[in-house]
């Protein structure tokens, strides 16, 4: 009886363990640290999350706001993905020094490259707040009344939360806007970049394995935290010192195995699991599809441009690889809703929620569901459009992108004048010259500054190509592209020189700019039309969203329910596992260098192999690196429930030890931000010891090696 007691205990865990979740990082105490010890996890939840003692958290840090990233070293050494650090190795690279192709390692520290705009940040505590967030706020009232109030209610409780000067605080809405969390970080700016391996290995495969396993790519990069000498966040200086942190990841040299357990630690970016069947059909067959075609022809474009000239292929890296990666995920993404009947099985899912709030107590949340059919009904037209407005004249289009820009930067001039205007009554002629007032000034800059940074990459024959293959998407009848001939705005000098001068004049030349006079009335209709329809209907949808979340965890409570990713640390396990993509066709959860080498094309842009990764293949030169059946590992499959975000993020064994980065998931389950379905989802990770051995055999930066701790947990 007992036996089989422990046995149906073990069982139902066992098929848990495979829902997925990203869980928070503070409420792991109870069912998710018994789940972890039942898959074989060795740590406790306060061994992963503590205020008081030093734990794996303070090793976790949001690279940039976009990716994860790692300490791996008492001196502040962080590991990330290549394509994470991919801007910056860009950024340092050119024609003559290359380290996008021929990769960069700091030999000492004083090599370390400093990066603009490049932070990272510690989470220091994380509380719930929710009751004094949501303090007054009923569901009578609007949508506008609960956001004005819950920012008040925010407001107040960060200025009189306690913390340290240098530390910042943020609160964020978890469960749709049913539950709230204030979270103490602390950022540091003086960020270097230590090493990056060639493209040929960090982004080995490129845009054709990317999504896909079985996969070889050692897509990883080192930076180095600079603090001052109290070891607190400080502006770049060449004064500044290594951080030394709190916690650091000891690296495991015994790998991984089937069926061992894993947790992957990170920022998650943003997940949409409760969405109704409506909601899920109008994004796979109405926005994906549309934005896939733009997106396809851009790329035509910029893929050709780039492969015919290096400049332009290190110009456009950055900008091809983020087009081209959600572009394949949609792909992805819609193959899999389709193929699991993702959508059928939502609409048998609410029909079971139907009935179960037919009883008399749940009679409030009767009209949930039709009310989200109507709202996404009033929805689809403005949210098709506005997607597509966003990928044509800011995504994929640079010239559009800037004329964006100065729309932007017009409405704010016009502000200026108008807040003049109230607040003395002069007469016009003193009005006329806004252009030494604090507010143009500030204005001026910004938008100087975006033009700029447009303009550090950029091509006009490829942007006016790119322009030429999309613009039909959008309105068939409006695309001729001669304004490319004569606007200022295709190149930096001209277009600074359109902006001196008086407010009045700067805003009348660009009004007379070919560029603009095209691109305004597109963009006013965006600002006129489009968003203020798309905000007002999603308020009230996010209303409807935040009360069916409350329902479904009111009605079926015996489900398991986590909260949507909103870029805030979280926790998320599984095990080492394969997957069956389709009949007949299993994949082994390990990839090895055996395929680096069996994928190599000589001279391809995507497959070529460095010669001397063959060379230390040829010769078993695997130093401590090979696995027990005498191979170098690569990459492996994980059950671990992750997103965009994810990226950097370690994969951590029982123990606490890195055994990966988690840096991508499998084409069959990209639906997961929607749907994850646990025998497809699979998280794609970075074999540890493929890093070391790249770092150590590979680029000869032993000095690395040496500064990390390398351990052996399973040979106690
Ligand atoms: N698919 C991964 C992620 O979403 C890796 C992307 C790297 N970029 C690329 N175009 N290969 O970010
Ligand atoms: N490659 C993604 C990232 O950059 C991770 C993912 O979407 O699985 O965060």
């Amino acid at each position: 009886m007992k036996l089989l007691k422990v046995l149906l205990l073990f069982i139902c865990v066992n098929v848990s363990a495979q829902q997925g979740g990203m869980w928070i990082p503070s409420l792991l105490k109870g069912m998710n640290e018994t789940e972890m010890q039942s898959l074989g996890s060795k740590l406790s939840a306060d061994d992963i999350y503590n205020v008081n003692n030093s734990s794996l958290k303070d090793a976790i840090v949001h690279f940039n706001g976009g990716c994860t990233a790692e300490v791996i070293s008492s001196k502040g050494l962080l590991l990330t993905n290549h394509h994470c650090g991919f801007g910056q190795i860009q950024s340092h690279s050119s024609v003559e020094e290359d380290y996008l192709k021929d990769g960069f390692w700091a030999m000492s520290l004083d090599e370390e490259l400093p990066n603009k705009n490049l932070e990272v940040t510690f989470i220091i505590s994380i509380e719930d707040v929710t009751k004094t967030v949501l303090n007054g706020v009923s569901d009578d009232m609007s949508p506008k009344e609960i956001q004005s109030l819950i920012q008040k209610n925010t407001n107040g409780l960060q200025k009189s939360f306690k913390k340290e000067e240098w530390q910042s605080t943020k609160v964020k809405a978890f469960f749709k806007g049913n539950q709230y969390f204030l979270f103490v970080t602390e950022s540091f700016e003086d960020i270097r970049l230590v090493g990056a391996p060639p493209s040929a290995i960090g982004k080995f495969g490129s845009d054709t394995d990317n999504w896909i396993f079985p996969r070889h790519t050692g897509d990883f990069s080192m930076f180095r935290i600079y603090a001052d000498k109290n070891n607190r966040p400080a502006k770049y200086s060449k004064d500044n010192v290594p951080y030394t942190p709190k916690h650091f990841l000891p690296i495991s040299l015994d790998g991984i195995q089937e069926g061992d357990f894993t947790m992957v630690f990170g920022f998650p970016g943003r997940t949409n699991e409760y969405l109704p069947a409506v909601a899920v059909e109008q994004i796979t067959q109405k926005v994906n599809p549309t934005n896939i075609k733009i997106r396809e022809k851009a790329l035509k474009v910029i893929d050709a441009a780039m492969k015919t000239d290096d400049k332009t292929r290190i110009q456009y890296a950055s900008k091809q690889a983020s087009i081209a990666n959600y572009w394949k995920k949609w792909i992805g993404e819609n193959q899999g809703i389709e193929k699991s009947n993702a959508i059928a099985k939502k609409r048998t899912f609410e029909t079971t929620f139907m009935k179960a709030i037919s009883k008399n107590k749940y009679k409030k949340h009767q009209t949930l569901l039709s009310d989200f059919d109507k709202l996404y009904g009033d929805f689809e037209p403005y949210a098709v459009k506005r997607s597509n407005f966003f990928e044509i004249f800011y995504r994929n289009n640079e010239l559009m992108q800037t004329m964006f820009r100065l729309y932007q930067f017009e409405q704010r001039v016009e502000k200026l004048k108008l807040n003049k205007d109230e607040t003395k009554s002069a007469t016009a002629e003193k009005l006329k010259e806004i252009h030494d007032t604090e507010g143009y000034k500030k204005a001026k800059e910004y938008v100087i500054s975006q033009i700029t940074r447009i303009q550090k990459n950029y091509n006009a024959n490829v942007d006016k190509g790119v322009f030429e293959a999309i613009m039909p998407l959008y309105d068939a009848k409006n695309s001729n592209s001669d304004f490319y001939n004569t606007s200022s705005f295709t190149n930096l000098t001209d277009a600074l020189k359109v902006l001196e001068g008086t407010s009045n004049n700067v805003i009348t030349a660009i009004n007379n700019d070919a560029a603009y006079k095209f691109a305004k009335p597109y963009i006013a209709e965006f600002y006129n039309d489009l968003e203020p329809n798309y905000q007002r209907i999603n308020a009230e949808i996010a209303k409807v969203q935040k009360q069916y979340m409350k329902a479904l965890m009111e009605v079926l409570p015996s489900d398991r329910y986590y909260p949507d990713a909103n870029s805030t640390l979280r926790v998320t396990y599984g095990q080492v596992k394969g997957y069956a993509p389709r009949d007949a066709v299993y994949y082994n959860p390990v990839s090895y260098l055996d395929g680096v080498v069996e994928k190599h094309i000589p001279g391809d842009y995507e497959f070529n192999v460095p010669e001397k990764l063959l060379e230390l293949y040829k010769n078993k030169d695997y130093g401590q690196y090979a696995d027990t059946n005498g191979k170098v590992p690569v990459c492996f499959l994980g059950t671990n429930h992750t997103t965009g975000g994810n990226s950097g993020s370690p994969a951590i064994d029982g123990h606490g030890n890195l055994i990966g980065l988690n840096f991508d998931r499998v084409w069959e389950g990209t639906m997961s931000d929607m749907n994850y379905d646990p025998s497809i989802c699979r998280n794609i990770m970075v074999d540890a010891r493929y890093i070391l051995f790249i770092v150590d055999k590979y680029a000869g930066a032993t000095h690395l090696i040496d500064e990390m701790k390398l351990v052996h947990p399973k040979k106690k």
